[in-house]
């Protein structure tokens, strides 16, 4: 889909259709206001006949409106006007949208994007739209041997406001929520994708693309790079599969030499059986979304190398499959990690915790400014925030705060976990420094504290988006998330950077 920005009056939008909201008891939004008018009342008829109540979620298709240019006019209802904030927002934008790929025309121009939000600017709604129309206009059909409708969708959106200045300032936002959507679209596309095709070395793959493409610089470590540093728990997780685990590292440096970079690490288990504590039969294809974490900081540095961001970003990926087999890790034995630290595998199945930790030093040697690992990490997340949060947890709580407000900001939330020291004592082992799980309660938390001992030195994050990275049932799909979290906390950093220099200037 192709978005642009235009200034104009939206009864002399041309085009196969034109994009207003009417809100709840026939109130008119100042678009709405501008077509009745020119239409002589048309739409006030339509409202008095009760043709249409502004209710949101629903929308009136109206054709060869007097006086108007374009061939359609495409009302959308946008609720109670006092409740009118981020979430009713995004729901008209939706809204229209789906309406527009499902209707004729190829061409839209969307008014939705002048309406007033409640604490948001022209850049944020111009940003939000662009994510999405994106969302709900994504599909994945490329494995089909035929795409999955015929239907002609939308190939046009031009962003309508009715004052000049605000189309200027709108092509920032426009900018920032392409790089978002097409980085969350790749995030979205490396989770879709079976087991059979993503597999570590597919990673590795795209990772090495994504350098070639935009300059970046990637190093691929195998199995006895692996071995030789020491990253004994890593591996012990790949052992009962054929495919060769990878650590993938990716540096975007384009911020200033010597500034401290920002360290993503990714759980890229590209499918998780559970290993020799195999994993119930119902579902489990959806084990392929295991890299979802590591699909998500893919997505994120290509959104900020689309962007040119002027930060010094790495992105490391731990990347192994699952399995059981005959040389498979089996529950009780003993690894002793890069950090020195020796582990239990109580159970093979409680995975991610055992590649992360060796990423998780690895990252050390970069000196980061701060950490954030990315994971599919635990059902017991699921239980505790369901599918609309992801779970967050530091040791660092303005960190967290950071990163909560990035979350709230793109419409990608998170929500902080503790990590206090008595959930250590679960972990406890007879027989090494720790095991790798703890009893069933506060499973999120036990994992988060694990990932803990091996983030000591420098300034972390882990959102586990179990929860959040996918859809299960009718929807089953990746939804890209937290890609729109991480680029909005990266954007912000590179400004801060930005006028922290200027200051010292
Ligand atoms: N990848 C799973 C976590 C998961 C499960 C995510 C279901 C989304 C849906 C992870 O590797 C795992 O299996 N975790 C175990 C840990 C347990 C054995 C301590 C879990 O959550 O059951
Ligand atoms: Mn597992
Ligand atoms: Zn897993």
């Amino acid at each position: 889909m192709k978005f642009s920005i235009k200034s104009g009056s939206p009864e002399k939008a041309r085009g196969a259709c034109v994009v207003v909201g009417i809100f709840e008891n026939s109130k008119l939004s100042a678009a709405a206001e501008s077509i009745d008018v020119a239409s002589k009342k048309y739409l006030s008829k339509l409202l008095q006949q009760g043709d249409m109540d502004g209710k949101a979620g629903t929308t009136l298709l109206l054709h060869n409106v007097a006086g108007v240019q374009a061939a359609r006019v495409l009302l959308v209802g946008l609720g109670n006007e006092n409740k009118f904030a981020e979430p009713q927002y995004r729901t008209a934008v939706a809204t229209a949208v789906k309406q527009l790929n499902s209707q004729g025309g190829q061409d839209a121009a969307l008014f939705l994007v002048d309406l007033k939000v409640k604490k948001r600017d022209v850049v944020w709604r111009t940003r939000q739209a662009v994510l999405v129309a994106h969302e709900v206009s994504y599909r994945f059909d490329q494995l089909k041997s035929k795409p999955d409708s015929a239907k002609q969708a939308l190939k046009k959106l031009e962003f309508a406001f009715a004052r000049a200045a605000d189309a200027t300032t709108a092509s920032e936002g426009l900018m920032q929520g392409e790089a978002m959507a097409i980085g969350a679209n790749f995030t979205r596309d490396l989770g879709n994708l079976p087991g059979n095709i993503c597999t570590p070395t597919y990673l590795a793959e795209q990772a090495q693309a994504l350098a070639k493409d935009f300059a970046m610089r990637v190093e691929i470590l195998d199995r006895d790079e692996m071995a030789a540093m020491g990253m004994n728990t890593l591996l012990s997780v790949a052992r009962g599969s054929h495919e060769p685990p990878k650590l993938i590292v990716l540096r975007h440096m384009l911020g200033k030499k010597g500034d401290k970079p920002v360290v993503l690490v990714g759980k890229g288990i590209t499918f998780d059986t559970g290993g020799i504590s195999l994993k119930p039969g119902p579902e489990m294809d959806e084990m392929k979304y295991d890299m979802c974490g590591a699909g998500s900081v893919l997505g994120t540095m290509k959104a900020a190398a689309l962007m040119k961001l002027p930060i010094n970003l790495i992105g490391i990926i731990a990347a192994a499959e699952n399995m059981p087999g005959s040389k498979a890790t089996k529950p009780g034995d003993i690894v002793t990690s890069m950090a020195g630290l020796s582990i239990e595998i109580l159970n093979t199945d409680a995975e991610g915790r055992l590649v992360l930790c060796d990423a998780l030093t690895y990252a050390e040697r970069f000196d980061p400014a701060c950490v954030v690992d990315i994971a599919t990490l635990t059902g017991a997340c699921v239980i505790a925030l369901g599918n609309i949060t992801s779970g967050l947890f530091s040791n660092d709580d303005g960190f967290a705060a950071e990163l909560l407000d990035a979350g709230q900001v793109s419409g990608d939330r998170a929500w902080q976990m503790p990590l206090f020291e008595e959930y250590q004592e679960g972990l406890k082992s007879n027989f090494a420094d720790m095991a790798n799980i703890a009893g069933r309660a506060g499973g999120s938390i036990t994992a988060a504290r694990f990932l803990s001992r091996f983030t000591e030195k420098y300034t972390w994050a882990h959102l586990d988006v179990a929860g959040t990275a996918w859809k299960s049932g009718k929807e089953k799909g990746a939804t890209g998330r937290p890609v729109p979290l991480l680029t909005h906390f990266l954007i912000q950093r590179a400004k801060q950077t930005k006028s922290a220099r200027s200051k010292k200037v």
